[in-house]
């Protein structure tokens, strides 16, 4: 081939991003993935969110207790997605929303679906493409980060700690899911010192790797039906990672992590000052100022 009229190759996270822009896409055209999440979930799959993940109610749940937010403050998700989660969470805590993913496609869906979440007040969120290693947000910017399965697929997992540690204000959570090998010491006391965070809680999720298996499953008994729906490439995919994970699972263990930025009286509230979604300079609600 002629070097002088080679196109150039994508940058290794354009690269990335077609992978997951290809699964989003596919996925929007039909249900029959999220058909194969509820039928692993049963009673406990959150039908609104329709999220490609171990986001069940009881996680929810915890997540919600965990985060500690007042209304009014900034969430973030980070790697959010098609967005149910983080905009289910800044409805049900009045929050304001800020999500990122690696992928433009799912970073457009995200945001076609605010104005369902948040009753037409769409402004109170936004959605743009960055990196769980670098989100381009300000120092200090966030009152609660939520991650959901996407930490582990990040190029460099400790560097996207100390990222996302650095967003956090003093006081706020960092929460997230975590899956390890059982009996493995996690990475994350190390990793939560290196981003100047403290580990307040390991809650356990014994049912995940029994869900993950029930869809893993189904994947493969359904191959077909996501063969028709989905296309060969994307079906590959899935059935690849379930002929991959399936094995692991009896002795996986699955974690929601929450990790704390240590709140320090004399450090300046700067998230009280960051301009977020639907908020504007000067535009301080009551109370903001003391962190929680
Ligand atoms: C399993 S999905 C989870 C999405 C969402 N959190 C949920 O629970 O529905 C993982 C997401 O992480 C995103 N992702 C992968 N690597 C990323 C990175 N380095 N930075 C930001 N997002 C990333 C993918 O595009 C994908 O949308």
């Amino acid at each position: 081939m002629n070097p002088t009229t080679a196109a150039p190759s994508p940058a290794p996270g354009a690269r990335r991003s077609a992978r997951y822009d290809a699964f989003h896409a596919a996925r929007a055209r039909t249900d029959a993935v999220a058909r194969l999440y509820a039928a692993a979930m049963g009673d406990d799959y959150p039908h609104e969110i329709a999220a490609s993940s171990s986001c069940d109610w009881p996680l929810l749940g915890l997540l919600t207790a965990r985060l500690r937010m007042r209304p009014g403050r900034l969430l973030v998700d980070a790697g959010c997605g098609t967005g149910g989660i983080g905009l289910w969470l800044a409805r049900a805590l009045a929050v304001r929303l800020e999500g990122f993913d690696l992928s433009p496609v799912a970073v457009t869906q995200a945001t076609g679906r605010r104005a369902h979440f948040l009753d037409g007040d769409i402004g109170r969120a936004a959605f743009r493409v960055a990196e769980l290693e670098d989100t381009g947000l300000p120092d200090s910017s966030a009152h609660g980060i939520v991650c959901v399965d996407a930490l582990g697929r990040a190029t460099d997992r400790d560097a996207a700690v100390r990222e996302l540690g650095r967003v956090l204000a003093p006081g706020a959570r960092l929460v997230m899911t975590r899956s390890l090998r059982r009996g493995a010491q996690g990475a994350w006391d190390a990793q939560a010192r290196a981003a100047g965070l403290t580990v307040e809680h390991v809650d356990e999720r014994p049912t995940e790797p029994t869900m993950w298996d029930r869809l893993y499953r189904l994947w493969i008994a359904h191959a077909d039906d996501l063969r028709q729906e989905l296309g060969e490439v994307r079906t590959q995919d899935m059935l690849r990672e379930a002929h991959r994970v399936l094995p692991t699972l009896p002795g996986r263990r699955a974690v929601l992590l929450t990790l704390r930025r240590p709140n320090t009286p004399d450090t300046a509230d700067a998230a009280g000052r960051m301009p977020g979604p639907g908020r504007r300079p000067g535009d301080e609600l009551p109370g903001e100022r003391t962190l929680q």
